[in-house]
């Protein structure tokens, strides 16, 4: 049987809804309750359990591997809000500035064992490798941070380093879930690469979309603050671009090095010299290409197309998001 991809973004949620944590000392736990309950788009789980559902109808047997990967995720998003000194995701506050910093961390290292503990549930017979896979993941997620918090103080990132950064810190993760579904559902080594190298390359659209929409989304929808990114000097493509182009480079220097400035003022100036270079439509035909190298990576998976339409569709889906 295949289920479309509201089925399983049901599935996942009542899954994610019924999660027990421990209760005492509940100031540990609730953090963690509180960031899985304010939403998020789970967009991982679903890319495990479609891949699974790719080749095997028993589609509960993948939830562990769902569970996991989204915990995991949420226990970054704790960590990286309080290095990237973020006080919004999904609307809400986050965890650090609704509790403290000290939560966010101790909170999201509990999260972390947690999605191990869930990992361990996966088909007993794809758990070496399985557990391979999502512990080198989780060092290159780790690799993946120092590296954008290095570039946020080096000017003369190149744009190959940086989509190396977003490689480790969010492209592996999607390419994770999908092979580790993948793998759970007995497929070929073929088939399981090809789904990964679909998940890295929609993985880099994604998080181009993210430094993207961290300058031009709604702030409604986006459910984080706009222009925290442009605060932090993080080394995007936009803000590589601007330090290459002579015309826009010294005023992004000047940003850069200002320690007092009114942040909507810099934040405004910022996006005008995005704007003079015309970075939004540049940055969109990137993204296109990544997703199309995606499909491309899809097209490789030897199952019948019509069992391909809704991961196609969902790829699809993430080029328009809002949020
Ligand atoms: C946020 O991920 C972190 C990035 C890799 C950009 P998502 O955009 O998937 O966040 P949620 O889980 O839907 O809130
Ligand atoms: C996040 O990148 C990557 C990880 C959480 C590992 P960002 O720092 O851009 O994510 P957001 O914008 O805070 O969600
Ligand atoms: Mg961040
Ligand atoms: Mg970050
Ligand atoms: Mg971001």
């Amino acid at each position: 049987m295949l289920y479309t991809f509201s089925d399983i973004l049901d599935k996942i949620n009542e899954e994610v809804k019924n999660l027990k944590f421990e209760q005492k000392p509940y100031s540990l736990f609730e953090p963690i309750e509180y960031i899985l309950e304010i939403g998020g788009k789970r967009v991982r789980p679903v890319l495990a359990t479609m891949a699974y559902n790719l080749y095997k109808s028993d589609i509960e047997k993948s939830i562990p591997i769902a569970l996991a990967i989204e915990i995991f995720h949420n226990f970054t998003l704790l960590h990286d809000d309080l290095m990237d000194k973020a006080d919004k995701r999904r609307g809400k506050p986050t965890v650090h500035i609704k509790w403290n910093d000290n939560t966010a961390v101790l909170s999201g290292d509990a999260m972390l064992i947690e999605s191990y503990r869930e990992i361990a549930k996966s088909p007993s017979e794809h758990l070496p490798e399985i557990l391979h896979l999502f512990s080198n993941t989780a060092t290159e997620i780790c690799c993946g941070q120092q590296l954008d918090m290095e570039f946020e103080k080096r000017m003369n990132v190149t744009e190959d380093e940086y989509i190396e950064m977003i490689r480790l810190k969010t492209a592996v993760l999607l390419g994770c879930s999908l092979k580790c579904g993948a793998i759970a559902a007995g497929a070929s080594q073929k088939d399981a690469d090809a789904l990964y190298s679909f998940g890295i390359n929609i993985g880099l659209a994604f998080q181009l979309m993210d430094d993207l929409l961290d300058v031009y989304g709604n702030p409604e929808t986006f459910g984080k603050r706009i222009g925290g990114d442009i605060l932090c000097n993080k080394k995007t493509y936009l803000q590589i671009t601007t330090l290459k182009h002579h015309e826009t480079s010294d005023e992004m220097h000047a940003w850069i090095n200002k320690e007092e400035y009114n942040e909507e003022e810099k934040i405004r100036a910022v996006t005008q010299l995005y704007n003079k270079l015309n970075l939004k439509k540049l940055s969109e035909e990137m993204i296109e290409s990544y997703y199309q190298k995606g499909i491309n990576d899809l097209n490789q998976v030897q199952v019948d197309e019509n069992r391909k339409a809704e991961l196609k569709k969902l790829a699809e889906n993430l080029l328009t998001r809002k949020s």
